[in-house]
């Protein structure tokens, strides 16, 4: 069986010393479950902003939680005054890297096009990236989920090899910060329809996100089609994340 995967996508939230203090209270939280004899069956991965990039791999080093990236730019040189390096993130320590959050679409106008490039510009960094899609109300609402995914997912996705190593995540805007989670049955659809856009051949986990909390993580994550989630609010404090993961099991 594929491990759980738990992301924390802590937008621009914590400084240095909070982030040690989550490491160090959630470090105790993963032994103390270990110490239980439980399996440790759940990947983690924490997303700091990037000028923590750097301290936030200090404080979780010799622990199994991983540390990831919030973006990248497409260049990995140059002059683009005020971008971060995928290759320099690497060489931080980083392991993982968000390409495509709704937020990078929406306020900072990423489209699919740069997107596609920052996908490629990861894996040649050797940085895993977790391309996110989903679709808002509107769309939702006018029938146009799947067309939405599907190009989302086309374009993102040109010219990557689907046997490379990335993850999707399903996040549904408007699910994103407003406590309306998605229902188990729409996710588990939703993750259907990447699962087969991606391909039988295909390995890549699917996460869903938006609004999920220790108390819904259990009924999404048993629906099939359902590899884990990416979680925002959530994942600030550091014993409600490790309820998600330990739901997860
Ligand atoms: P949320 O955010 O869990 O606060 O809804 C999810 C995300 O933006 O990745």
């Amino acid at each position: 069986m594929k491990s759980k995967i738990v992301a924390g996508n802590w937008k621009l939230n914590k400084g240095p010393q909070e982030t040690n203090a989550f490491a160090t209270q959630l470090c105790e939280l993963l032994k103390t479950e270990l110490q239980t004899g439980a399996p440790k069956a759940t990947q983690l991965v924490v997303f700091p902003q990037t000028l923590v990039l750097a301290s936030a791999v200090q404080s979780f080093s010799g622990s199994s939680v991983a540390v990831g990236g919030q973006n990248i730019y497409s260049e990995s040189t140059g002059a683009f005054t005020g971008e971060n390096s995928a290759a320099v993130l690497r060489e931080l320590g980083a392991t993982h890297v968000l390409i495509g959050h709704s937020e990078r679409r929406q306020i900072f106008g990423e489209t699919d096009m740069l997107l596609a490039k920052k996908m490629w510009m990861a894996l040649k960094a050797e940085l895993l990236p977790v391309f996110c899609v989903g679709e808002t109300l509107e769309q939702r609402q006018s029938g146009q989920t799947e067309s939405v995914l599907t190009a989302q997912l086309q374009n993102g996705l040109a010219g990557i090899d689907r046997n490379e190593t990335f993850w999707v995540a399903y996040e549904p805007v408007w699910a994103i910060g407003t406590g309306q989670v998605a229902s188990p049955q729409q996710a588990s659809e939703a993750h259907a329809f990447i699962r087969s856009f991606l391909g039988k051949t295909c390995e890549a986990p699917i996460l869903y996100g938006g609004s999920v909390k220790p108390e819904n993580a259990m009924a999404i994550a048993q629906q099939p089609h359902i590899d884990g989630f990416l979680v925002g609010g959530a994942s600030l404090d550091p014993r409600s994340f490790f309820e998600i993961a330990k739901n997860l099991k």
